[in-house]
C-alpha cells in the first residue's frame, strides 16, 4: 500500500526537497505551506502520516497537531523541531504526536520512523491478516473436488489468473461453486495472507449497504454512534468478494465503478476521499446481459468487472464427478454409512437443479433417512423413483417430480424446499410456475 503523507512545512526550499525525497521513496507525499493549508489538504483526503514543522508562522504546529487528534485521530503524527527546543517537542508528544525529529532531518531516521508509524496504522490490518490464516487451515476442506474436463479446466484457469490483479467476474447456475471458487483464486494468489471479505450484495437496502461497503462516520445517520471503517477498507491488499453482484443497487454501482477505476471511495458522512487496494471478485447467477436491458445494472460496470470471466459449469454436465463428491461429503458427515451402488447411479443420472449445493443436502437427507449401513436412492428422493422408472422420463420430467415431491413431503412448505432443494425461494417461485406446479 502506498503511504499518504502531508509534509507541512513554511520552509519552501526544505518542504519542496523533502517531499521530492519522499516520493522518490514510495511515500505518497504532499506539501502543504502552513497550518491552514494543511487543514484544506486534511479536510479533502485521509493522509497516514503528517509531518509538521514545530515553527511556523499563523498557526503554529502544536495547534495543528491538536487540531488533527481531534478530528483526524487516524492520521499519525510526526512534528520536526529546531535545535535546543526539546520542550515543545516532548510538549507535542504530550499532546498525542507519534515521534519527533530534531532538523536537520537525517531522511535515514526519517524513513526509519515512517515505516514505523505506518506499521502502527496497520496494526488493525495484521489482526486481520491472523483471521485470514485462521480460516486458511479450513482451506484444505474447501478444495474443488472433481476431475471431469471441465473442472480440470476450471482449476487451470484459476491457477492462470490467480495472481494478476484484474477483476473477475464468476458466473454460473445456483450451488455450482461460484464462492469456492472466488476463495480459490484468493488463496492461491500472492494476497493469501490478507483477507477475504464477502460481501452480500443484495442484502441490505442501498444506504445501509453503502456504510457496509464504505464505512460511515460517527453521526453519520441516525444510530452511527461510531465511525466504521467499510469493507472495502478490511479488504485491503486482499480481495474483496462481492456476491450476487446483480443485486447491488444502482445507486451503489456508481460509486463501485469509481472505487474500481481508482481506488477512490468515502465513509459515509466523510468528504475526505481515501484510498485501498484490493482486488475484486464478483458472482452471479442472474445474466448480466439482461439485467443491463431491463435497465437494472449499470453496463460501464459490467465492462469493467468482465475482465476475466469464469463459468462455472452446472453439475449436471459433469455426471463423472458426482461420486467424488459424494465420497467428499460423506467422509464429512457420517463415517459409518456407505452410498449404495444403486442409489450412486440414480445420482449420476439426476439432474440437479441446485447443482453441488443439492448433491449435497440430498447426501446429507439420504444418511438422516437411511435405516442400515446404505444409504438407497429412496432415502434421498423419495417418492420420484419408486413410482415411475427414471430412464422413461425427459430431465425436466424429473426435476418437475423431484420438486412436487419434497414439496409434499414438507407440506408445500417453500422456504423448507428452496433449502432442500439447495436454490433460492425465489428460484423456486420460478420453477413453479414454469411447471404449472400447484398444492393439490
Ligand atoms: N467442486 C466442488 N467441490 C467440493 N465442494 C463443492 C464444489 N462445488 C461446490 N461445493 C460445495 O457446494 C456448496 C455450494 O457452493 P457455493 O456456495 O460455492 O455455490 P454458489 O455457486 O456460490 O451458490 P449460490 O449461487 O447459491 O450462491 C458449498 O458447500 C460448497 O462447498
Ligand atoms: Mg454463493
Amino acid at each position: 500500500m502506498v503511504t499518504r503523507i502531508l509534509v507541512v512545512d513554511d520552509e519552501e526550499d526544505f518542504r519542496n526537497l523533502l517531499v521530492k525525497r519522499l516520493n522518490r521513496k514510495n511515500f505518497s507525499a504532499t506539501g502543504a505551506a502552513s497550518g491552514l493549508e494543511a487543514l484544506d489538504f486534511l479536510a479533502d483526503r485521509v493522509f497516514e502520516v503528517a509531518l509538521i514543522d514545530l515553527k511556523m508562522p499563523g498557526m503554529e504546529g502544536l495547534e495543528l497537531l491538536q487540531r488533527i487528534k481531534k478530528n483526524q485521530s487516524e492520521t499519525e503524527v510526526v512534528v520536526l523541531t529546531g535545535h535546543g527546543t526539546t520542550e515543545s517537542a516532548v510538549e507535542a508528544m504530550k499532546l498525542g504526536a507519534y515521534d519527533y525529529l530534531t532538523k536537520p532531518v537525517n531522511l535515514k531516521e526519517l524513513q526509519v520512523l515512517l515505516d514505523k508509524a505506518v506499521e502502527k496504522a496497520s496494526l488493525k490490518r495484521q489482526n486481520q491478516g491472523l483471521k485470514a490464516a485462521l480460516e486458511r487451515e479450513n482451506v484444505a476442506d474447501q478444495r474443488l473436488i472433481g476431475t471431469s474436463r471441465s473442472i480440470k479446466q476450471l482449476k487451470q484457469l484459476i491457477g492462470k489468473v490467480a495472481n494478476s490483479d484484474s477483476p473477475v467476474l464468476v458466473i454460473g447456475e445456483s450451488g455450482t461453486g461460484k464462492e469456492l471458487v472466488s476463495r480459490a483464486l484468493h488463496y492461491e494468489s500472492h494476497r493469501t495472507e490478507a483477507p477475504f471479505i464477502v460481501v452480500n450484495c443484495g442484502a441490505l437496502p442501498e444506504q445501509l449497504m453503502e456504510s457496509e461497503l464504505f464505512g460511515h462516520e460517527k453521526g453519520a445517520f441516525t444510530g452511527a454512534q461510531e465511525r466504521k471503517p467499510g469493507l472495502v477498507e478490511m479488504a485491503e491488499g486482499g480481495s474483496l468478494f462481492l456476491d450476487e453482484i446483480g443485486e447491488l443497487p444502482l445507486g451503489l454501482q456508481t460509486k463501485l465503478l469509481r472505487f474500481m477505476e481508482n481506488g477512490e471511495f468515502r465513509r459515509v458522512g466523510d468528504n475526505r476521499l481515501r484510498w485501498v487496494e484490493t482486488r475484486i471478485i464478483a458472482a452471479t447467477n442472474s445474466v448480466l446481459e439482461q439485467e443491463i436491458e431491463a435497465g437494472n445494472f449499470r453496463e460501464d460496470l459490467y465492462y469493467r468487472l468482465n475482465v476475466v470471466k469464469i463459468a462455472v459449469p452446472p453439475l449436471r454436465e459433469r455426471g463423472e464427478d458426482v461420486p467424488l463428491l459424494v465420497e467428499h461429503f460423506m467422509k464429512k458427515m457420517a463415517l459409518n454409512k456407505q452410498m449404495s451402488s444403486e442409489a450412486l447411479k440414480e445420482l449420476q443420472k439426476y439432474h440437479f437443479p441446485g447443482n453441488v449445493r443439492e448433491l449435497r443436502n440430498l447426501v446429507e437427507r439420504g444418511i438422516l433417512l437411511s435405516e442400515g449401513q446404505y444409504i438407497l436412492s429412496e432415502d434421498m428422493f423419495g417418492c420420484v423413483q419408486k413410482k415411475v422408472t427414471a430412464t422413461t422420463l425427459t430431465l425436466k420430467e424429473v426435476e418437475r417430480n423431484h420438486i412436487e415431491c419434497i414439496l409434499r413431503r414438507n407440506n408445500w412448505n417453500k422456504k423448507r424446499t428452496a433449502e432442500i432443494l439447495g436454490i433460492s425461494v425465489r428460484n423456486l417461485y420460478r420453477k413453479l410456475e414454469n411447471y404449472e406446479i400447484e398444492p393439490e
